[in-house]
């Protein structure tokens, strides 16, 4: 896009790299991400006010990792380099960059001192500066910066925030240059916002005057376009917030000429088959086919262990449905598209949405990872760029019902992505039974509003108990209870101990083969939300 204020993320290959455009965008500057390699003219010059450097799963050690061009540093325009970013920083300004010793994960407490980057960041005060919690995710760790002004260290990263100035060749002026090892664009990260605040408008001198009102509009004209005046269009339609939000676009731009198709693949919730049919036929004014395909479902998924492997035959599955029913409706013309609700994260996990593919693969999310080279319809994914909460708000736009708008985000695999090992019927039957439960115990205790996803996860381990007299084995079943933004990073909920004994109690009387309750702990990064 064309404009005089905006900011540039140069992609590394980070798990947040795209995160850190939106932030910049929610705060009101127009923000591109290009690759790590993009030249000094292909960023528009004259037209970039502040260039970040993202992260990355390198080590600048290793031979052939990701650099930028150093011209970068010789624009005279402000530069941030996050985690990796300031690693190749310092690394590239004679810093010692200190190879995979003792790296941080997950929360680290951050001592910063005055300066632009932390104006305004009220932690705790010391003598000369703060303290708060930063959300890290680094093995690698900058030892010294001989150049630079230290202005935040933690107890593993001597060198976690520093700004250092850089002569600009053929000019009086110097560039501002600053790097944080942590990451303010997680929510997990304290004041973060704050800190990317401070980056563009104290820093780099950006003006506010992003906003993203008119997602929904341009979205159904884009549909429209594409789709032409004659196109067919069929909508994988799960009932979650993504795929309605995708069909109700697509619904506002072709009308009548699209059909939605359901399909219970057996790794459904409780009552979920129910609950989606109702909504749909309530809420909504569009063409629905349900299918049933349970059986085939399970019996691909016989004997199949590895989670990847399980996610790539949903996905599979589900593409070979929707491309039968496709067929099936083309009585009265071709179906040409699929519609699909794929949002930014899948893509991102999915390492699906990487120029240079420089992003490691974390899991493929169903309706990414599933698609076949030759797919006989072409794709529609109108809210592929957002992240949940910017659908949630889309939606909100759209009118879409509480019922859809309020529930928690629930995975494409559906129970096969808590069900650890193969899919059996019975590990089935204890995941969605104890599933059940947790959603139960959290409405009725107030939680379920305020946690991002709450389900129960069962594996092949057994451990002993005891049944009346009598030792008997049975499952162990885990709790996660996570809360996150934006389902890039989750921590688990600190849930009241009554609550979690009531959910243990319940699950062990009422889910027969159960003899163990346990609850995760583990943040995200390092485990993810899903455990496969
Ligand atoms: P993880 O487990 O990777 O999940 O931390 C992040 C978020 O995405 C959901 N999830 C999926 N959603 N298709 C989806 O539509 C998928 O294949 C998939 N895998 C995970 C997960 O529930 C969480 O909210």
């Amino acid at each position: 896009m064309k404009t005089s204020n905006k900011v540039a993320v140069l992609d590394f290959g980070g798990q947040y790299s795209h995160l850190i455009v939106r932030r910049c965008r929610e705060l009101g500057v127009y923000t591109e991400l290009h690759p790590y390699g993009v030249s000094t003219t292909e960023l528009g010059l004259g037209e970039v006010k502040g260039i970040i450097l993202s992260g990355g799963p390198f080590s600048v050690h290793e031979p052939g990792s990701p650099k930028c061009s150093p011209e970068i540093f010789e624009l005279g325009v402000p530069v941030l380099g996050i985690c990796y970013g300031a690693q190749l920083i310092a690394f590239l300004k004679g810093g010692v960059v200190e190879e995979g010793r003792k790296g941080e994960f997950g929360r680290a407490e951050l001592l910063f001192k005055d300066s632009e980057l932390f104006a305004g960041v009220r932690g705790v005060r010391g003598r000369e500066g703060g303290k708060i919690n930063v959300w890290m995710s680094h093995g690698d760790v900058i030892k010294e910066f001989a150049v630079a002004e230290i202005i935040g260290y933690t107890k593993n990263s001597p060198v976690a925030a520093f700004r250092v100035s850089v002569s600009v060749s053929n000019s009086n002026s110097n560039s501002r240059i600053y790097g944080v090892q942590f990451h303010p664009e997680v929510r997990h990260t304290e004041k973060g916002d704050k800190i990317l605040w401070n980056f563009l408008y104290k820093i780099c001198g950006c003006e506010r005057n992003w906003t993203l009102e008119s997602f929904a509009t341009e979205a159904v004209e884009e549909i429209r376009r594409t789709v032409g005046s004659e196109g067919r269009v069929v909508c994988g339609l799960s009932g979650g917030i993504d795929s309605s939000t995708t069909a109700v676009l697509v619904s506002k731009a072709v009308g009548e000429r699209l059909t939605c198709i359901f399909v219970d693949n057996g790794l459904l919730r409780k009552g979920e088959k129910e609950t989606v049919l109702n909504t749909f036929e309530k809420n909504f004014k569009m063409r629905l086919v349900f299918v049933d395909a349970r059986e085939r479902f399970l019996e691909g998924l016989r004997g199949v262990a590895d989670a990847e492997a399980k996610r790539k035959i949903i996905g599979e599955l589900f593409v070979k449905i929707f491309e039968e029913e496709a067929k099936r409706l083309r009585g009265g013309g071709n179906v040409d598209f699929l519609a699909q609700g794929t949002i930014y994260p899948d893509r991102i996990e999915s390492a699906a949405g990487r120029r240079g593919g420089v992003a490691s693969l974390i899991k493929s999310h169903h309706n990414v990872g599933g698609l076949p080279e030759k797919l006989g319809l072409r794709l529609l994914e109108p809210i592929k760029d957002l992240y949940k909460d910017e659908v949630r708000e889309v939606a909100r736009e759209l009118g879409m019902p509480p019922e859809i708008l309020n529930q928690h985000p629930f995975p494409g695999p559906g129970l096969a992505a808590r069900v650890i090992g193969e899919v059996t019927e019975e590990k089935l039957r204890i995941c969605r039974e104890a599933s059940n439960v947790v959603e139960e115990e959290l409405k009725r205790s107030g939680w379920y509003e305020k946690v991002w996803q709450a389900f129960a996860v069962v594996g092949d381990d057994l451990a002993t108990g005891v049944l009346g007299d009598a030792r008997s084995l049975g499952r162990i079943v885990t709790i996660r209870v996570v809360e996150s933004e934006e389902a890039m990073t989750a921590d688990f909920v600190k849930l009241p101990y009554e609550v979690l004994e009531r959910m243990s109690r319940r699950i062990t009387n009422e889910v027969k083969g159960v003899t163990w309750v346990t609850y995760a702990v583990s943040s995200k990064p390092p485990a993810t939300i899903e455990p496969c």
